[in-house]
């Protein structure tokens, strides 16, 4: 059974063939008709035990474009509020015959653990501060549909890189992809290993917006922090924030993306968010046919 568990050890072949097959879904689902048989008789159930509006919509969207039969389970009103195990819940969800896994989870290593246990596919949806393999694969293609091939370009990706499972997937992707990759945030909000993965790091954020192509904007992840931390979201604003101002002081457009959920007033404010060089909803539109071509791969094996 094969699984989607994150971007480390996907090849760039592979990274291709999930875009170049979701071009072909993207051209599907802006037909008239939107739905493809690929999927008929396949079950799928999305299992989250973490919020989730964009990836969790956008998967379900995918799987009934594909005509899969879809469950949704969230952990907040289930019996894992009465104890039972992640093991238990998922294989009292396949005793129901369904075929595949797509898991959101807050620990690091989940969807592995179980795809080590199951016999199903797995599809990780966002492991804690691990990996967000789907985000990355769709931020790709995003960034491919804007200015073309990666190989090359210059990528910047500005915020809270230590609690993101965004950073480190859009790392391994991007770098597969042959893209130079520059994060910039504060020092307490990079990891130390950072430099190892083949990444520049800068804490100025004017200075990397003039060095690349595209920015990548990530959120503070207040809900992963343990301690009271520096700086605080007043002072990240005033440092990291991003606004209209400093995108028309550039001496060329650059695209400026932003995974979501994004805290307008926080990485960026509302003028920048909405700008013309702003592809953020296009993010959300491509991960649908994205995810459509993850399904539609794994399902092939
Ligand atoms: N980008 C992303 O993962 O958003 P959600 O948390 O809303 O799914």
């Amino acid at each position: 059974v094969r699984h989607l568990l994150g971007i480390k050890n996907l090849t760039e072949s592979d990274i291709y063939t999930i875009l170049d097959t979701a071009t072909q879904f993207k051209d599907v689902i802006n037909r008239p008709i939107k739905k493809v048989p690929s999927l008929r008789d396949v079950t799928i159930a999305n299992v989250f035990f973490e919020n989730s509006t964009r990836t969790r919509l956008s998967f379900e969207l995918a799987e009934k474009r594909l005509s899969a039969d879809v469950v949704n389970f969230s952990a907040s009103g289930s019996s894992v509020k009465k104890g039972e195990t992640l093991l238990d819940t998922v294989n009292n969800i396949l005793a129901m015959k369904v075929d595949m896994i797509v898991m959101r989870h807050s620990s690091p290593g989940a969807p592995h653990f179980l795809s080590e246990r199951i016999p199903a596919n797995v599809v990780n949806a966002g492991d804690g501060t691990h990996e967000h393999p789907t985000q990355a694969l769709l931020d790709a293609f995003s960034i491919r549909e804007q200015i073309g091939d990666l190989a090359g370009k210059k990528i910047a990706i500005i915020g809270d890189i230590l609690h993101s499972r965004v950073a480190l997937s859009n790392i391994f992707c991007l770098k597969k992809l042959g893209a130079e990759v520059r994060v910039c945030g504060p020092t307490t909000l990079i990891p130390k290993y950072i430099s190892s993965l083949g990444v520049q790091v800068s804490h100025n954020v004017k200075e990397t917006l003039q060095w690349c192509d595209v920015a990548n904007v990530l959120r503070i992840q207040l809900e992963r922090l343990q301690v009271k931390y520096f700086p605080s979201l007043r002072e990240y604003s005033l440092y990291f924030g991003i606004n209209r101002q400093m995108l028309d002081e550039l001496d060329r457009d650059i695209v400026l993306m932003h995974p979501g959920p994004i805290n307008r007033g926080v990485e960026l404010t509302s003028d920048a968010a909405d700008s013309r060089q702003s592809i953020i909803l296009n993010q959300v539109e491509n991960g649908v046919a994205v995810r459509m071509a993850v399904l539609y791969l794994l399902a092939q094996q």
